[in-house]
């Protein structure tokens, strides 16, 4: 019966398996979602925080301001070897690993190191830059610290999430770590003496100490582990596209482009070309950032109170009525909303909704997010408004046969609604300030479009207080208009 010996049988199935596995092989090789979703759509998001000159700042590019610097010349070769357009996603930089693995950006190109750390969450390419971290202080103490040891007791600052702040923690044992968001407020931190020194990225920290006179570099002092790779960041899900980016970095060693980044990136920073332009004065370069700004907060206030009312009305009257399972429901919403903070609630929306697959834009994200939080404090508003109306009017209007809705409609709302509306455009005011956290996932409201002053100035305090003064004129402007509407409400009793 035996008509194959073992041998033939083995390889007949070699021979039957072996065209799977040169399919299996040539798909891998060729796609992966990342980057099909890429060149499906034509553009490669690129997520990166532009307060980090010379690797990503704004800066004035034929009268227009742009995001420029070492990063975005490397992004764009990408692109262009991609033969697709660059899109920049401008994030905080402790946003990015999250936006990259909510699928919100395609890469991270943010001077950002490849750690073990983050190893474990993304992938990263090959390396296109080694720094030496060092440490920024303010120039008449630039002796003081000589060396890692000098900073016991010492007030040290660092970017939030990022190898700086690991290095104060690990190096800087002594010191107490201040770690923030933004490099601009730790240059405010270090000037104002809220703190004395600032771990930096050794460009970052050198474009400073050129900009400004008032601060130097700790020469002397050198980390054990200061020597950092800068590389980019991707997903785990994306090994053909990390294969291109691979290939375009080592195009971009080879053929040196990296100095021609460089170059550029200096250019833009210290002549009129670029942010250090002190022909033009400070109003002519960043009035249009204060006037887009303030258009964004004032829509995203508009949005979220007119949506926030909507909702609030509802959940005010599912908590008034008579349906346990609606109160109930009103009662956690809005004890849930107010009960946590508004930056969680915008980063739950932001992020939430890509893991369900919904694509919201940051400023739709913004606008519900806003929303969803006023809804709850609206729901109070009405709620109150409405208790606040005696028991009696009701049982009146009881007696006189009008039925729960009419008596609603016809006696108690209209009354309820003097209580009411004042306490709404408190609530206006309210929302148009809180708006600013809004800022956290890029939208171009105020408090965002600030940070881009802050960083293209290198001027980290007045573009607080000019912002202080716009939010100022915003919200007593609307308390005299709700003020005078009061008045109008009062005389027509
Ligand atoms: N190189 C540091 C890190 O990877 C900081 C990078 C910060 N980048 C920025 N664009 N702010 O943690």
């Amino acid at each position: 019966m035996k008509r194959f010996s073992k041998g033939t049988v083995l390889l007949g199935i070699i021979t039957a398996l072996l065209p799977f596995f040169f399919i299996g092989q040539a798909h891998a090789e060729e796609t992966d979602p990342i980057y099909e979703k890429v060149k499906e759509n034509g553009v490669l998001v690129v997520g990166l925080s532009a307060d980090y000159a010379p690797y990503e700042f704004r800066a004035n590019v034929d009268g227009k301001n742009e995001i420029v610097g070492i990063d975005i010349s490397i992004a764009q070769k990408i692109a262009d070897d991609l033969g697709v357009d660059l899109k920049i996603e401008e994030l905080g930089f402790d946003a990015l690993l999250g936006a990259l693995k909510t699928g919100k950006i395609d890469v991270v190109i943010s001077g950002m190191a490849a750690t073990d750390e983050r190893r474990k969450e993304v992938n990263f390419t090959d390396t296109y830059m080694e720094v030496q971290q060092t440490v920024l202080v303010r120039a008449e103490d630039a002796d003081r610290f000589q060396s890692t040891a000098d900073f016991d007791g010492v007030a040290v600052g660092a970017q939030r999430q990022t190898t700086q702040e690991e290095l104060a923690n690990t190096e800087l044992t002594g010191s107490t770590v201040t770690s923030l968001q933004r490099v601009p407020d730790l240059i405010t931190n270090l000037k104002s003496r809220k703190i004395d020194a600032i771990v930096m990225e050794g460009p970052v920290a050198e474009a400073y100490v050129t900009a400004n006179d008032t601060l130097a570099l700790a020469e002397n002092v050198t980390f054990e582990n200061g020597v950092k790779e800068t590389a980019i960041a991707i997903s785990k899900e994306a090994p053909v596209l990390l294969e291109k980016l691979n290939s375009s970095i080592e195009t971009i060693i080879s053929n040196d482009l990296l100095s021609q980044y460089k170059e550029d990136a200096f250019r833009l920073m210290f002549t009129e070309e670029g942010t250090i332009d002190e022909e033009q004065s400070f109003w002519e370069k960043y009035l249009p950032f204060y006037i887009t700004g303030t258009g964004y907060t004032i829509f995203l206030a508009l949005v979220g109170v007119l949506f926030g009312s909507i909702g609030g009305s509802l959940l005010a009257f599912m908590k008034l009525s008579k349906s346990k399972a609606l109160k109930v429901i009103a009662a956690v919403y809005i004890e849930y909303v107010r009960g946590t903070p508004l930056l969680v609630q915008i980063f739950i929306v932001y992020f939430g909704t890509g893991v369900l697959g919904l694509e919201l834009s940051k400023l739709a994200a913004g606008c519900i997010a806003l929303a969803l939080n006023s809804a709850a404090y609206v729901a109070e508003i009405i709620r109150a408004g409405i208790n606040a109306v005696n028991k009696g009017q009701l049982e009146a209007a009881r007696s006189l046969g009008m039925n729960q809705i009419q008596a609603m409609r016809f006696i108690i709302f209209p009354q309820a609604i003097k209580n009411i509306l004042p306490a709404l455009g408190n609530e206006f005011v309210t929302v148009i300030k809180e708006s600013s956290v809004v800022s956290v996932i890029g939208v171009s409201e105020l408090i965002f479009q600030t940070g881009v002053v802050q960083g293209a100035s290198f001027k980290p305090f007045l573009p607080y207080v000019i912002v202080s003064l716009i939010y100022f004129v915003l919200t007593f402007a609307l308390s005299r208009l709700l003020g005078v509407a009061e008045r109008r409400m009062k005389t027509s009793d």
